[in-house]
């Protein structure tokens, strides 16, 4: 997804834009470009394809400057191509501007420049508007041109921009996408994402939805709306950049898939007090509040929306309140019953997805409280929930979500559970027993990941396979979902999850010899109907693969192979199954040699509609 670097300093301002770049390749990107005044002149420079190609152009010693802006491209409107990539220019060279978003009154804007001043547009995109709405309104001031500009601009947008008059400055804006502004030593930055900034700088200003910044070498001052000066708390990064380096480890993926005893272990800390209650700090959520919801709506997408299937059961279990569950894509525009007696909770990783950012927007303009499960501090979709439950899994720089998934988990059940206990519904035993079982967890997922080589081995035969269905039971189908979800996007094999029982309405017609099952067993009150749903495919001549608790072997018996997990309560199984599943899903890929961390056609954040 795009990524936007500044840099106002001394000298050198493209090493340092190219070097943020690179930090927001993990991202997904199609073309990357860069901007310098130079001479009078803003010179553009741009490459399709990856930041390497572009660096091979602007390597030549006159081609630098103080100041400079830079982007990666993810394509929305035209296709990846040396001229749709940012930055893009005015008519005479004096303005240029990078963009993440989308302006959606685009055409409009682009007809009524063309009609009343004659522009000719180079590109396709929808950003290229941003140039020359802020050309024809420049007149010395490139503050007051680019409020001017946004004036006429719909949809979502982080613009920053740069004029050959004012050399020496950069004027960024956002509405709906990411903004920040890095607070450095004689020089200055401004990102969509904090990753760009950290080799340089630790301090950084979050700009809000509709301000204005103005950065000099020396100073960082943000507007509101109205052109009134604003005073931001500095925020302080305490996460390394290091984090985000693979550390030995081939891809990103099996270094977070790795560091889901740490993510869960640090989640759980978090929120659990020396007494080994939860602590709701900075959770203004009351008991009382706990007692007038009716209802609980989960709305998230893809890995996220994943968890919270596994979270509307737990809740549901728990805290003995219904809860609705729904694709943030699917919810914005359905005019869902959500009223102010619901509890409206959004997952995301990111915290900048913007169907999820959206649906948490309607709910709110409904009454319906907010509270989120976000990994990234200081997100868009934390900073506008009443409410945040924090994943701290730390940077998950690799597409395929894997340690975010699993933290989500954690924070769904710590919800169900503070919500059963506030409303009643949890007795102390059950408190007490939940709690043991999740701490337990880390060293049980430990123990899974001890089993790579026998899981890598399982991938080795079968990573030849077309179709793998993923099938599962109770909770045990929540966890399928993620599974089947894992090995399509970065294997690319053709995979489908559904709840065991639901086979035999149809998708059993698929089943046969070619066909591998991965079947997830580990509910125990509903074992042995599982079996039996083993037992009806493997009639058809799929090869089973089964995933069942330590102890309960039966399962071999109707199975080719087993993966097991420790013995754990039914309901945080879900933590511990997954992990084969990913493990699976990344040997599959790595013998299908894959690209695992970037896939093909994802991207990291996805900030478009
Ligand atoms: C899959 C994956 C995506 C994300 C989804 C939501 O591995 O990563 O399905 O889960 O795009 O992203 P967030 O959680 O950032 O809102």
């Amino acid at each position: 997804m795009c990524g936007i670097v500044g840099y106002v300093g001394e000298s050198q301002a493209k090493e340092k834009v190219i070097d943020g770049l690179k930090r927001l390749e993990y991202r997904g990107y199609d073309s990357a470009g860069i901007a310098l005044p130079i001479n009078g002149q803003i010179e553009i420079r741009k490459h399709v394809g990856e930041i390497k190609n572009l660096e091979k152009i602007i390597n030549d010693e006159s081609y630098n400057a103080a100041v400079g802006i830079g982007h990666t491209r993810w394509a929305t409107h035209g296709a990846p191509s040396d001229i749709n990539a940012h930055p893009h220019g005015n008519q005479d060279g004096s303005i240029a501007i990078v963009h993440n978003g989308i302006i959606e009154n685009y055409q409009e804007i682009r007809e009524w420049l063309t009609r009343e001043y004659g522009v000719e547009f180079k590109s396709e995109t929808d950003s290229e508007v941003i140039a020359h709405l802020i050309g024809i309104y420049y007149d010395g001031d490139l503050l007051a041109a680019v409020n001017r500009a946004v004036e006429e601009m719909r949809g979502a947008y982080a613009v920053a921009a740069i004029a050959a008059d004012e050399p020496d400055k950069i004027v960024a804006v956002r509405k709906d996408a990411p903004l920040v502004a890095g607070i450095g030593k004689g020089c200055n930055f401004i990102a969509s994402d904090i990753p760009a900034l950290l080799k340089y700088v630790r301090e950084v200003y979050f700009i809000e939805n509709n301000e204005t910044v103005v950065l000099t070498k020396d100073d960082i001052v943000i507007y509101d709306e109205n052109g009134k000066q604003v005073k931001r708390d500095v925020f302080h990064v305490s996460w390394d950049a290091d984090a985000a380096e693979k550390e030995g480890y081939d891809h990103f993926m099996l270094k977070e898939i790795h560091e889901q005893p740490k993510g869960i272990g640090e989640t759980l800390l978090r929120r659990l007090d020396e007494n080994g209650e939860i602590n709701l700090d900075g959770i203004t959520m009351t008991k009382e509040d706990i007692e007038n919801f009716n209802k609980v709506y989960i709305v998230a997408c893809g890995t996220a929306y994943h968890a919270g299937l596994v979270g509307k059961m737990i809740i549901e279990k728990l805290a003995k309140i219904p809860v609705e569950i729904d694709v943030a894509s699917e919810f914005r525009y359905r005019d869902p019953f959500v009223d102010d007696k619901t509890l409206f909770i959004a997952i995301s990783q990111s915290g900048e997805t913007l169907d999820t950012l959206a649906a948490l927007r309607e709910a709110k303009s409904k009454g319906a409280r907010i509270l989120s499960v976000v990994n990234v501090v200081g997100s868009s979709v934390a900073r506008e929930s009443d409410d945040v439950f924090y994943t701290w899994a730390g940077p998950e720089i690799a597409v395929a979500s894997t340690k975010a998934y699993t933290t989500q988990l954690i924070c769904m059940y710590l919800i169900a559970l503070y919500m059963g206990r506030a409303k009643g519904a949890v007795d102390d035993a059950q408190y007490k027993f939940m709690l043991d079982e999740l701490k337990a967890l880390p060293e049980k997922v430990e123990a899974v990941l001890k089993q790579e080589d026998a899981i890598a081995a399982l991938a080795k035969k079968y990573h030849h396979k077309e179709h793998i269905f993923f099938i599962g039971r109770g909770l045990d189908s929540g966890v399928s979902y993620e599974g089947s979800l894992k090995l399509k996007e970065i294997s690319y094999i053709h995979s489908f999850a559904i709840a065991a029982g639901e086979l035999k309405h149809g998708t059993i017609a698929l089943m046969d010899t070619e066909t591998l099952v991965i079947a997830l067993a580990t509910q125990d009150f509903l074992y042995e109907k599982m079996v039996s749903n083993i037992v009806e495919v493997r009639a058809r001549g799929a090869r089973i693969v089964g995933l069942a608790k330590e102890g309960k072997d039966e399962i071999e018996k109707v199975s080719d192979e087993v993966i097991y997990v420790p013995e754990c309560a039914d309901e945080v199984s879900p933590v511990l199954a997954v992990v084969p599943l990913q493990i699976f899903a990344y040997y599959v890929a790595k013998y299908r040699g894959c690209n695992i961390d970037k896939p093909k056609n994802l991207a990291k954040s996805v900030t478009v509609e």
